[in-house]
């Protein structure tokens, strides 16, 4: 895969957001950021957008959204048609979400973890692969419900 990857946060994830993005740039990619580039209230929504608009577009193959919980993030990623955002606290998750899911925004919370888990958790989702096999079928099936057909 690419060594591309886009990144976002709000105010809740504002320190995380530069720590990673200094950590990214050390594992050798190349690193888009979506902002925000210094600490103000932002609405979190705006800047999901943006980052799920350039891997949905094809732009960067991954994304990383950070906010107070990762939860509003992956919410208003998941609404941009191709994304699957997974919310993780934990590094299992983060690279489970990437075998079977094939999650390509991983959202985490720089109120919840420290910097030190969200660094662990991002290079094991952008260092794993989807396995596929069965797991294509449900992530298959995913895409189903988002184009309104009942499975
Ligand atoms: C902002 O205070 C907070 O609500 C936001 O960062 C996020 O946690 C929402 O899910």
């Amino acid at each position: 895969m690419e060594k591309k990857i886009a990144i976002g946060c709000d105010h809740g994830g504002f320190e995380m957001k530069n720590e990673l993005v200094d950590f990214l740039k050390e594992l050798g990619f190349e690193v888009g950021d979506f902002g925000i580039v210094e600490k103000v209230s932002v609405d979190y929504p705006v800047i999901a957008q943006k980052v799920a608009n350039a891997v949905a577009s094809g732009d960067y193959p991954l994304g990383i959204l950070v906010c107070g919980t990762g939860i509003g993030m992956s919410l208003a990623a998941n609404k941009v048609k191709g994304i699957r955002a997974a919310a993780c606290s934990e590094v299992y998750s983060a690279k489970f979400t990437r075998m079977h899911n094939n999650s390509n925004i991983l959202c985490l919370g720089g109120r919840v973890i420290g910097p030190e888990t969200a660094k662990i958790m991002v290079e094991a989702f952008v260092t794993t692969e989807f396995e596929g096999g069965r797991h294509e079928r449900r992530v298959d099936m995913i895409d189903a419900i988002e184009k309104g057909e009942t499975l």
